[in-house]
């Protein structure tokens, strides 16, 4: 244990809630940061509607030999996600080892009879092992003699449902808490986490004022590695182009430039892109809140509780804070609406506020499941109104810190190390009750890249200027700020053996590199072994990813390399890719035996799981096995990282 003790500090939570006078702790098992928010959430409606003295707390920040000794009359939430194949994430393994172990026993013995608990996962529904971190958990502590209070609440990315799950989740919770340990509901008042300083003696041209850099050494005009998800590199862009032949789609190949960074990948890995807010987005925010005016003022953010931490550098101004470092852009969530409801312009408008943010159904029915973002809301609720009695503070605390997207690397490390390439279907979506689309955040930026360096076309909408070093560095090239992040989607090493892959769409986008690097090894007099690709798409005009290149790569691998195609929209019947294996069920069962690597990416929602049951399917068929051990058969190949995935929903 112990080995993240930070000097001076407690490990046990005990002491720190006897210390800081708490009667409620909220443990978060966090990878992305999605649970740690959903944390900080219960802590501040905790507080603010029941007057708990909350806290929140990374699990790995503390021990648990102790947790029998948890006074009755106090609470803990735990805040789980589940991560990869049923996994805890990283901080939560030393806990959910702890308490899981056969021979698990705390300071008094075994019981944890005093102990009350409140529980909800994050999970996604499309893996096999959804949200089972937290129905461990609380299986665990059930059975040690722990009671839980309400329901345990279950969230599923898989069918996008995350926000109202939870919301559905901890209104029941709540009463149920409220009547357990005695508490008053309160009318909630709102108080802020942080405090905004005004900064009359700088101006944004100062030196040390941030416009968008995510560190000090940015700010200095010196970055610095090692660069990682806390430290992007600004890399050049090397090339790009367009991918479809459509008016209205567009998938963009980009190449990006990592020499001098010290950044390196491997096949298979992916790039995270960091990108920032579209110029009328920004504006459209800073217009609803009334800051227009101030928006280039300068400001420092100071937290007000000393568990809270500003998310990014200040000094800074409000445009910059809204181009770079919130998202904005993302579907306003109910209780953001009822933080803010009473704040309203008019009392008009609070009392709309207050039921669209309370009542689901009225929310759904009015937003038209138009899926408003927070200034497109605010602007049309508020009917003109600007809306200036908000706390700035609520903004930092309740929308999501602006995330860096990721991309399956779709070239190859052995052919270019210091060149990473990309395959982005740039997201527009129609809307039915609003003139504009919704534009994909990280997807547009790349585009407005592309065109910059392809037509020296000046983006009206980003601002593509501030990446790198300073205001007084600007660069006026073409940039973006990226890092890398290492998985474990690799080819096998040995060439000779065989591979399949399955990737529609842009889930073709790590075969392209797959391909490349067998040909180059193949260049190279290495045996490589048949490499068959499943691809598919709508049409064989518009969306035929790399074609031209499959055509090379065959002058180089003959019929080592097979590609084969399913076009859905062709045809009047759908064609899709897991129709295709299934066509080439007796190759595939072949190649298998002679222990070929299969690989799906793209689509997690359904493409990934209907091939997976093809794939018994065929198993079933040429094996001659039933259904269930055909399940049992794929289930190993998974284990055995004989199957592999690299998806997204
Ligand atoms: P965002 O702004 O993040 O929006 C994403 C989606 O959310 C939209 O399409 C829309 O459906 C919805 N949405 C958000 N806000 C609103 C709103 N206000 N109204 C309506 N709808 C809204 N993508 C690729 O193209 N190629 C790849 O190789 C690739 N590899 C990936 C690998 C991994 C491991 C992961 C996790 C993802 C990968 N992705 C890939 C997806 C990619 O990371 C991005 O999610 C995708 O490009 C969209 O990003 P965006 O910022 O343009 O869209
Ligand atoms: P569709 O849009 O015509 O239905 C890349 O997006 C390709 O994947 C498209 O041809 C798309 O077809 C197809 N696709 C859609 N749903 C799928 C599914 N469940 N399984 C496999 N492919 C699918």
């Amino acid at each position: 244990a112990n080995a993240g003790q930070k000097p001076g500090r407690t490990r046990n939570f005990i002491e720190k809630m006897d210390e800081t006078n708490k009667n409620c702790i909220v443990f978060y098992g966090s990878q992305t940061g999605t649970a740690e928010d959903y944390a900080s959430r219960l802590a501040k409606e905790g507080k603010s509607r029941f007057g708990l003295n909350t806290m929140v707390a990374d699990l790995e920040d503390y021990d648990y030999e102790n947790l029998d000794e948890f006074p009755s009359d106090k609470i803990v939430m735990f805040v789980l996600a589940t991560y990869g194949e049923g996994e805890p994430t990283d901080n939560a393994v030393e806990f959910y080892e702890a308490i899981r172990s056969d021979d698990v026993s705390f300071t008094n013995g075994s019981s944890l009879e005093n102990l009350k608990y409140v529980a909800f996962g994050l999970g996604n529904n499309t893996y096999e092992h959804y949200n089972s971190v937290v129905r461990r958990i609380d299986e665990t502590l059930t059975k040690l003699g722990a009671t839980r209070i309400g329901a345990a609440g279950e969230g599923d990315d898989g069918a996008g449902t995350m926000e109202e799950d939870f919301l559905a989740w901890k209104d029941p919770m709540w009463a149920a808490l409220a009547e357990s340990m005695g508490l008053e509901e309160r009318e909630a008042i709102y108080e802020p986490t942080f405090a905004i300083v005004d900064r009359d003696n700088l101006t944004a041209q100062s030196e040390e004022v941030y416009l968008g850099e995510p560190n000090k050494n940015y700010l200095q005009g010196t970055p610095k590695g090692p660069y990682n998800a806390q430290n992007p590199h600004t890399a050049e862009v090397a090339e790009s182009r367009e991918l479809f032949n459509s008016k209205d789609r567009s998938c963009i190949h980009m190449e990006i430039d990592i020499s001098g960074s010290n950044l390196s990948y491997q096949t298979g890995d992916h790039i995270a892109v960091w990108p920032s807010n579209a110029g009328y987005q920004v504006d459209l925010f800073l217009k609803a809140l009334g800051l227009t005016d101030k928006r280039n003022n300068v400001i420092s953010i100071k937290a007000l509780e000393p568990t809270a931490k500003v998310p990014f550098p200040t000094p800074t101004t409000y445009d910059a804070i809204a181009r770079y470092h919130m998202e904005i852009c993302a579907p306003v969530s109910r209780q953001m609406i009822s933080t803010l409801a009473p704040f309203s312009p008019t009392e008009k408008i609070k009392t709309e506020m207050t039921r669209l943010g309370n009542d689901k159904e009225y929310f759904h029915e009015k937003t038209g499941h138009s899926f408003y973002n927070i200034a497109q809301f605010l602007t049309v609720l508020g009917e003109g109104a600007t809306w200036d009695k908000i706390p700035f503070s609520a903004f930092i605390e309740g929308l999501n810190k602006l995330q860096p997207r990721y991309y399956s690397i779709s070239s190859s490390s052995l052919v270019q190390p210091k060149k990473v390439a990309i395959t982005a279907v740039v997201e527009t979506q129609a809307l039915p009750s609003q003139d504009a689309p919704f534009r994909g955040v990280a997807t547009h930026y790349i585009a407005a890249l592309a065109d910059k360096q392809n037509k020296g076309a000046k983006s009206d909408a980003y601002d593509l200027t501030y990446q790198i070093a300073g205001p007084r560095s600007r660069h006026t090239g073409t940039h973006l700020p990226v890092h890398i992040r290492h998985s474990n989607f690799k080819l096998p090493s040995d060439p000779s053996r065989p591979i399949i892959m399955v990737g529609p769409g842009t889930g073709v986008a790590p075969f392209r590199a797959f391909v490349q690097e067998r040909a180059k090894q193949a260049q190279d007099g290495a045996e490589v072994g048949k490499t068959l690709l499943f691809f598919g798409s709508r049409n064989a005009k518009e969306d035929y990813l790399y074609e031209s290149e499959w055509a090379e790569y065959k002058k180089i691998l003959g019929d080592k390399f097979e590609l084969v195609t399913a076009f859905s929209r062709d045809t009047a019947k759908k064609v899709y890719v897991q129709h295709r294996l299934k066509e080439k069920g007796e190759e595939v069962h072949e190649l298998l035996q002679k222990k070929a690597l299969f690989y799906v990416c793209g689509d997690a929602a359904r493409m990934a799981r209907e091939v997976n049951t093809t794939l018994a399917q065929i198993i079933a068929e040429y094996r001659k096995v039933t259904p269930t051990k055909a399940d049992e058969v794929v289930k190993s190949m998974r284990a055995a990282n004989q199957y592999q995935e690299d998806v997204w929903s």
